[in-house]
């Protein structure tokens, strides 16, 4: 029998990259998606493009038009579909929106996560529940650790932090935004059906996730958002941390790679952190430079002295974890390569679609 996945926040960076991969695989997809990415955002947020691409390219598609916060219309999906997956990304996905939009904030986040946990409890209690989650659950708290500044950006001072911040990092007690409170809250949900329930869920708490499907804003996406600037030649802004600030980025083929490992192989409860590492790590100057060298344009921009409230200075995800569970899950996509898809993508979409992209 053929097997189907729901996906949450299909119409989105991940979601749509989910989608394709369980396509390829055989699946029948079942996609969650009410464009809530265009509420939150505004036109540039609009993700129907990318439904219309899933809807004419993938073999077995269904769009379901519902917002996860309509608990018994979810439930009644997640009884008709059945799904032998389900993998979560629908979300507000903005640090810094939340705080105007408090309540679409965590009844999305949290709320909406714990209509899908139990509804999946009730009807699908043994397919493997996969959330996005995010590495905002840990805070301002990794900026709380000895950092050393370099010429271009900033990184751990201590030996033991080389490969990053780790699963064990305590998520309490320290800034978060609404943002990170609302994720964290859906972060401890998802690790209680799994603890309590024994069901197989999984927590992804993702550095910067990218790639050529990402509907990038100023306030969300900040990769493929400081491509798209580049290209239209427009002013970037760099809040605080003197551009200093370090990220790092996967290509959401690498998330969706790893979804499939985990469906493979569940656990209960389980919690990943999932980015680029130090490999893939960059500042914004960092950035700019790569970007300038694939585009040859440069890059302007704007220095605001003042850093957005609780970001992180310096994040890299440790990947031990993973890799020590699922050895046959790594990096495909090196950060040179994803700037450059991401180049391409966004000369494919300001072509067509110069004002809406
Ligand atoms: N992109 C990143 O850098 C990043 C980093 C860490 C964590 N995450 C997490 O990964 C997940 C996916 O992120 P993304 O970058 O793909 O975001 P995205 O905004 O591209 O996709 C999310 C999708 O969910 C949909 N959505 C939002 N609210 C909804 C609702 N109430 N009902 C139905 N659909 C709704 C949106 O329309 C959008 O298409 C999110 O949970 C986010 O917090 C993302």
């Amino acid at each position: 029998m053929v097997k189907k996945i729901l996906v949450t926040g299909s119409n989105g960076l991940i979601g749509s990259e989910v989608c394709a991969h369980f396509d390829r695989q055989g699946f029948s997809i079942h996609g969650l998606d009410n464009n809530q990415r265009a509420v939150f955002f505004g036109p540039a947020g609009d993700t129907r493009w990318n439904q219309r691409r899933l809807e004419e390219t993938l073999a077995d598609f269904t769009h379901h038009e519902l917002d996860i916060r309509a608990r018994a219309a979810v439930e009644a999906l997640v009884r008709e579909v059945s799904p032998a997956l389900v993998v979560h990304t629908a979300a507000q996905p903005s640090h810094d929106r939340a705080a105007a939009i408090a309540f679409e904030d965590f009844d999305t986040n949290a709320g909406g996560t714990l209509n899908l946990l139990e509804a999946c409890r009730r009807h699908c209690p043994d397919s493997p529940f996969i959330h996005m989650s995010t590495n905002k659950v840990y805070g301002d708290g990794p900026n709380r650790l000895p950092l050393v500044e370099l010429a271009k950006r900033w990184d751990y001072a201590d030996d033991h932090q080389q490969h990053g911040i780790a699963e064990t990092f305590p998520i309490d007690q320290c800034l978060h935004s609404l943002f990170g409170a609302s994720k964290a809250a859906a972060d401890l949900l998802v690790q209680e059906y799994g603890r309590y329930f024994r069901m197989p869920t999984a927590c992804l708490r993702g550095g910067c996730l990218t790639g050529p499907n990402h509907s990038g804003v100023e306030l969300h996406g900040f990769l493929s958002y400081l491509v798209k600037c580049n290209l239209e030649g427009r002013e970037y802004c760099v809040f605080g941390y003197q551009g200093k600030q370090v990220r790092d980025n996967i290509h959401s083929e690498d998330v969706a790679r790893f979804m499939h490992q985990f469906y493979l192989n569940p656990r209960c409860g389980e919690v990943y952190n999932l980015g680029g590492g130090k490999d893939n790590s960059c500042s914004i100057l960092e950035a700019f430079e790569l970007v300038e060298s694939i585009t040859g344009k440069r890059q302007s921009h704007r220095y605001v002295d003042q850093n957005r409230l609780g970001d992180h200075i310096c994040y890299y995800s440790d990947l031990r974890k993973m890799r020590q569970q699922y050895p046959s899950w790594g990096l495909t996509h090196s950060l040179p390569q994803i700037l450059e898809q991401l180049v391409r993508a966004w000369h494919r979409r300001l072509e067509t679609s110069p004002a809406g992209a």
